[in-house]
Formats: C-alpha cells, structure tokens, sequence
C-alpha cells in the first residue's frame, strides 16, 4: 500500500515511520519546507522519532511539499493542527487547506482519513464537501473516515501498534476501508457508527483528563487552605480498587491537546443553544492554577523574610509533562512571565529544553544554580533531575509535583 500523510509533526510522523516500518511506501506532505528538507536527510524534529528510525526507512519514504505526489496514495491521512483562534474559536483554516490540497488530486479508490482533533461534524460539513469538489463522491468513489489520534508524546508502554484506534466511516463500507489500513499498523481498530462518533469519542477522552485534573487542582487549594497533605489524600483515595481513577494536582494544564481540544465542543455546542458548563468551568480552574502557585511562591519568599521583587526563583523543569521538551501551553511559562512581571530575577533548569529565546533565558547547570537561587521550584519532574540534591542544596524549594515527599525536610514546601 501507498500511504500519504498530509502534516508530518508529533502525530503525523510516527505515523510516518509505523508504516514504512510495515513495508508500505509513504509520501509524507508537509507545508514547512525546512522540517521536509530535514526529513529527507533523516533529521527528525519530533522528540519520540529519533533521527536512526528516520534514516532506516528513508528508501520507502518520500517527503514533499509538493501535494500532487498524493495522487498515487492508496489513503491519505490527515494530521495537520487544529488550534484556536485568538478569540478561542476552532481554527479550521490548516485543515481546509489540506482538504483543498488533497480535492485537487483526489482520484477513485482513494480512501481519505481525518485524525486532527475536532467537533463533530467536521469530517461530514467541512472536510466531505471540499473534496467533492474534485468531482468525485465521498462512500462511492472514495472513501472517508474519522480515526482520532491517541499518541502520547513521551510515553513508551501505549504505542500506535498496541493502542486501539477507533474509526467512523461515512458509511459502513467507508469503515471498512478505512480498517483494512489501520490493521497494517495496529492490533486493534474499533469500528463505531459515524464520523461523528469518533469526533466526539476523541474529544470526551480529553475533557475526562481536563476535568479531573481540574477537580484535583481545586481539592488541591482547598487542602492547602485546610492544611491537608493532598497528595497523602490522593494515594489513601487511589488505594479504592473500583470507581476511583488516579489524577494528581499540579501548576496547571499543558501541551496541545487538553488546553485546546474542549473548546472546540463549546463552540460547536453554542449553535445548539448549549453551553458546555464542565469544560469552561475546568478550564477556569486550571487556568487559575499558576496564580495560585504564585501566591505559594510569595509564601515560600516571606517566610524568609524576602520579597518576591529581586528574589532569585529558579524553575526546575519549564516543559509541560516530565521527559519532553514540548513547551506548548506550559503552565510554567505562564508562571515565568507572572514572576518577571512581579521583578522576581528567574532562571530555570531544564534538560529539554536548552533555551527560552522569548525571556532570553538559557538552561542553567543545576549546581551552580541552586547555589545561586533563594528558592528552587520544581515545576515538573522530569525523569532525570535529581530532585534529591535539589532538596539538598537549595535553601528553600517548592514542589509543585510531589516528588520530594520520599526526603521531606523543614524547608521544603508541597502544593
Ligand atoms: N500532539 C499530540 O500529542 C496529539 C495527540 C492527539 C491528537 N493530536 C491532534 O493531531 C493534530 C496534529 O497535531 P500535531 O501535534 O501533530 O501538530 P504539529 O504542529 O506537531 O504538526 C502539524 C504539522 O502539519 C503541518 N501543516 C500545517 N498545515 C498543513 C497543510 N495545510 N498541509 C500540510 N502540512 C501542514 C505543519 O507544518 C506541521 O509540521 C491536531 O489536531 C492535534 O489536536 C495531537
């Protein structure tokens, strides 16, 4: 089989490699001429696809900016971004553009698949119609479906291959086709009625993370305030084998998915005359979250006789989830910009992430670091920070992630 991917970033290229790696030839499309010209010389610019699993399937892989190389795809899969305008509504603009792109070379027998996140109803009013502009019918000339993404950047036990991948066809056959692809790369498909089953299965996945990690941030104020260890809570509650699932509080939400991803519902729910309470209220919450850990941070200052204006804060780990470097919505770069904005002197530590060119800032060595910081707080644990000689060298820390607890001593605070 031919596969094209159209948008080769965090979602697209894995994808990439699972299907070259299966034998298949893959045409990747992207519109950024510099990540395709890095592709062809097996440099990846995505953390989880190292440059040597590139470089072994570069002779089945052709990577173009040139969309007309798709028309000799079997299936196209769709993975470009689906971000939010500056208003906070869907914006649609990078998909339509691939939808047209793909239309203008679009030939019977192509099966066209869809897994940038969306509202329901996408694949069927905005993607199906663009393409029928080629003069083809989708569920007869071609097939279509919606197959959401799940990857999970960093992590290694849940793969494509042993992930299950959930697809809606336009119609049963245009499932069916849609299957026979997803097969050659994953143990399981589920098969569900509509498109907009699976638009809306991937978006519930992720208002569920969303508001829960809200409601445990919440919990996590109101302990504080109560002078409740959360996190002790949290393991006493997760100790429930049935009904209870685990989420632990920290300095707010990031990456590209939970930030984002709900609000594409709540504008879709609004032309129902609905307003989707749970996720504005989780959102509000979490958003709420590195305010909340600035005024523990003030704590922390004072009870050293300091005020946060000219302290020295150095933020252990800036990226927004432990063993990445992805900065995207990081809730620690929120908290960075609260804290230069209050005259606090901050420098930070990250082995991901060598520099933070908008606050002309670069990773520090740790050592020299924590010699030189009135209070280190760690943002997020990332798997190889020695959070014990942080503890040990600081003079003050603040763990806004629970790591500490094993080696707990007077003058480290815990959200
Ligand atoms: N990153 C994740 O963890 C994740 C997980 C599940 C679902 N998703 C969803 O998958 C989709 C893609 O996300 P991502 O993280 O891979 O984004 P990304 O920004 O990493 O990559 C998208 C790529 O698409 C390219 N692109 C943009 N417009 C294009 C066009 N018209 N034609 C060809 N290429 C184009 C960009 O240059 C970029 O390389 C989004 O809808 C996202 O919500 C992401």
């Amino acid at each position: 089989m031919k596969i094209g991917i159209v948008g080769l970033g965090y979602v697209g290229l894995p994808l990439a490699m699972e299907f070259a790696e299966a034998g298949c030839q893959v045409i990747g499309l992207d519109v950024d001429s510099q990540r395709v010209a890095a592709l062809r010389e097996g440099r990846s610019h995505v953390e989880d696809v190292p440059d040597e699993r590139v470089s072994a399937v570069l002779s089945a892989c052709e990577f173009t900016t040139r969309s007309v190389e798709l028309h000799e795809a079997d299936a196209i899969l769709i993975c470009v971004p689906t971000p939010l305008t500056p208003n906070r509504e869907p914006d649609l603009q990078p998909l339509l553009a691939a939808a047209r792109a793909v239309a203008a070379v679009l030939r019977r027998g192509q099966t066209i698949l869809l897994e940038s996140t969306t509202f329901p109803g996408t694949t069927r009013d905005h993607l199906v119609p663009l393409l029928e502009e080629s003069g083809l019918s989708a569920g007869t000339d071609f097939a279509v479906a919606f197959s959401p993404e799940r990857v999970d950047p960093g992590r290694v036990d849940y793969t494509i291959r042993n992930t299950p991948k959930v697809v809606g066809g336009l119609t049963p056959a245009c499932t069916e086709c849609a299957a026979l692809v997803y097969e050659l790369v994953c143990e399981r498909v589920v098969r569900v009625s509509t498109p907009e089953v699976a638009e809306l299965a991937k978006l519930l996945e992720n208002i569920f993370r969303s508001v829960n990690i809200a409601l445990v941030n919440e919990l996590a104020i109101v302990a504080d305030r109560m002078d409740i260890d959360i996190r002790e809570v949290v393991e006493a509650a997760a100790t429930k084998p049935f009904g209870f699932m685990r989420f632990d509080p920290g300095p707010g939400m990031g990456g590209h998915c939970l930030p984002v991803d709900p609000f594409y519902l709540t504008w879709k729910a609004r032309e129902y005359d609905l307003s989707t309470e749970f996720i504005e209220l989780a959102g509000k919450v979490n958003a709420r979250m590195p305010y909340f850990c600035l005024e523990r941070i003030e704590r922390c200052l004072n009870d050293q006789a300091r005020a946060l204006r000219d302290s020295r804060v150095l933020l252990v780990g800036v990226s927004y989830k432990p063993g990445v470097g992805d900065l995207r919505e990081a809730p620690a770069l929120k908290l960075l910009r609260l804290l230069e904005e209050r005259g606090a002197q901050v420098s930070y530590h990250d082995p991901y992430v060598g520099a933070l060119p908008g606050h002309g800032l670069r990773s520090a060595d740790l050592e020299t670091a924590l010699e030189e910081t009135d209070l280190a707080v760690i943002v997020t644990a990332h798997p190889d920070v020695d959070h014990e000689r942080v503890v040990e060298r600081a003079p003050a820390v603040l763990d806004l992630r629970g790591v500490t607890r094993a080696f707990h001593r007077e003058h480290v605070a815990r959200l």
